[in-house]
């Protein structure tokens, strides 16, 4: 009797590629007589082979005018030369413009702008009043400068884990480390994600705890339809080169309260203390207070004013971009965005440092750094991306760094905080299990579209890749 072999049911590899799942075997009269799978028989062919191991690249094509950030124009640059040419880097002037409109733009009654993010952030622990032998709950999944100032003010930081989806501070991890001696809670938008605001200030406000925002990571973000760096007693925000909102050296530090912000000037901006009104401030009027000198350099400050003009119709660009991005990567095995849900009011800002979550377990357990690799291969911008856990550093853990006789992170506290590997799950998983996509500033579709094309190739071929990798 004759058969014939008649394709059942087709597998889609990525768009272009489709390949036999399982083949029916019929009879010349049509009867079936057996269907067999066909699932992961096939070879990819040559244009599916990934780029790593020998196949053509999905982006050949290298456009770095998609990735240029800041934008800077011939304003920027005439508003910094201005600066040079009167001489007035050292002024306050144009710093206080930059802080009025600023202040205007956050929807906060105070902006105090510093020489850059750190001294913000420590002038806002200052401001809400931390001290020796406090303890500030922050996340360990973060940068540095998030909280470590706190040593400075002898007061001591105390991790909290991270959720895995928003990769911020875990709103359920945060009240069982809550003791008599916690003052505040530092939280970071990380990466652009909002945290859980309504839950922490919930906590904060049972507890009566202040909230402090670190906003380093998500200017002009928004939460359930608020800004962030409303929520909190204060926020904070870098405004290095690197950040979304960009001015070459500085910091913000934003509030509603006439206090947090008046301890801020006494702080580091002696210079100002003629603003100081509240009587225990203007006693100690004409030094610093915290033996440091805050003051933003003003060619920054004339660079923020003409980029905070452009601010929101730029990051709408970008914000278009990356949601394009995700929509039509939606899907991919093996990964999934960081990114706040479609139609929730909240917003990721300007995207810094956008980052995927990672499945190893959907793509036969291959290694994020042999997954990034094969990206790269393939033209595509991509690297390791969220911080290694502070609570790892011997600096959290031994160094003695003022001479107390015992390890700083203890010096001022009664008892061992300590937090050794293992005590914080989520945030010590997060560099195996996320990994920086392409931060497009330029909506462009084309290019964007091969950009998923190379993470579809990759994510579909993985076992190729895991199999290479062995070789290799
Ligand atoms: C989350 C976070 N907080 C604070 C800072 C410190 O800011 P700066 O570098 O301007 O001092 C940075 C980055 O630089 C940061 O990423």
């Amino acid at each position: 009797m004759d058969f014939h072999i008649v394709i059942d049911r087709y597998l889609e590899i990525d768009k272009y590629t489709f390949m036999p799942n399982s083949v029916l075997i019929e009879s010349a009269d049509g009867e079936k007589r057996g269907i067999t799978e066909m699932n992961a028989v096939m070879k990819s062919t040559s244009s599916h082979q990934p780029a790593l191991v020998g196949g053509p690249k999905s982006v050949p094509d290298n456009r770095p005018e998609v990735f240029t950030w800041p934008i800077v124009t011939t304003e920027d640059e005439q508003a910094v030369l201005n600066v040079l040419r009167s001489g007035k880097m050292s002024g306050w002037d144009i710093t206080k413009e930059f802080e009025r409109e600023f202040a205007c733009w956050q929807g906060t009654s105070f902006a105090l702008a510093s020489c850059n993010g750190t001294s913000s952030l420590l002038e806002a622990m200052f401001g809400v009043g931390i001290g020796r032998g406090d303890e500030l709950i922050m996340p360990s999944l973060t940068y540095w400068a998030s909280g470590l100032q706190a040593f400075a003010m002898g007061a001591t930081p105390v991790f909290a884990d991270v959720d895995r989806q928003t990769l911020c501070i875990d709103p359920a991890d945060i009240e069982h480390r809550i003791t008599p001696q916690t003052r505040a809670i530092m939280v970071v938008h990380y990466c652009g994600h909002p945290c859980e605001m309504d839950a922490i200030l919930e906590i904060a406000s049972r507890h009566h705890l202040k909230v402090i925002e670190d906003v380093s990571h998500a200017h002009g973000g928004f939460y359930k339809g608020r800004k962030l760096g409303t929520f909190g007693d204060v926020s904070a925000m870098s405004m290095m080169s690197g950040k979304s909102f960009a001015i070459g050296e500085g910091g913000m530090l934003c509030t509603n309260d006439r206090v947090i912000y008046e301890r801020a000037v006494a702080f580091g901006h002696y210079e100002r203390h003629d603003e100081l009104t509240l009587p225990t401030l203007q006693a100690g009027a004409g030094l610093p207070w915290g033996g440091i000198k805050g003051r933003l350099n003003q060619t920054c400050a004339a660079m923020g004013r003409v980029q905070l003009k452009y601010y929101d119709q730029r990051i709408a660009v970008l914000q278009s971009a990356m949601n394009r991005f995700w929509d039509l990567a939606e899907g991919i095995p093996g990964i999934r965005p960081h990114r706040t849900p479609p139609n929730s009011n909240s917003t990721m800002g300007g995207w810094y440092n956008p980052l995927a979550h990672y499945c190893p377990e959907e793509l036969g357990g291959l290694p994020v750094e042999t997954f990034i690799t094969a990206l790269q291969a393939e033209g595509v911008r991509s690297a390791r991306g969220a911080h290694l856990p502070l609570h790892f550093h011997s600096l959290l853990n031994e160094i003695d760094v003022y001479h107390d006789g015992r390890p700083t992170r203890l010096a001022g506290s009664a008892r061992d905080v300590r937090q050794p590997r293992g005590s914080l799950p989520v945030s010590e998983q997060v560099a195996a299990r996320t990994f920086g996509v392409p931060a497009f500033k330029q909506d462009d579709p084309e290019y964007i579209r091969r950009c998923v094309d190379a993470f579809q190739k990759v994510a579909h071929q993985a076992s190729e890749l895991r199999d290479a990798k062995k070789l290799m």
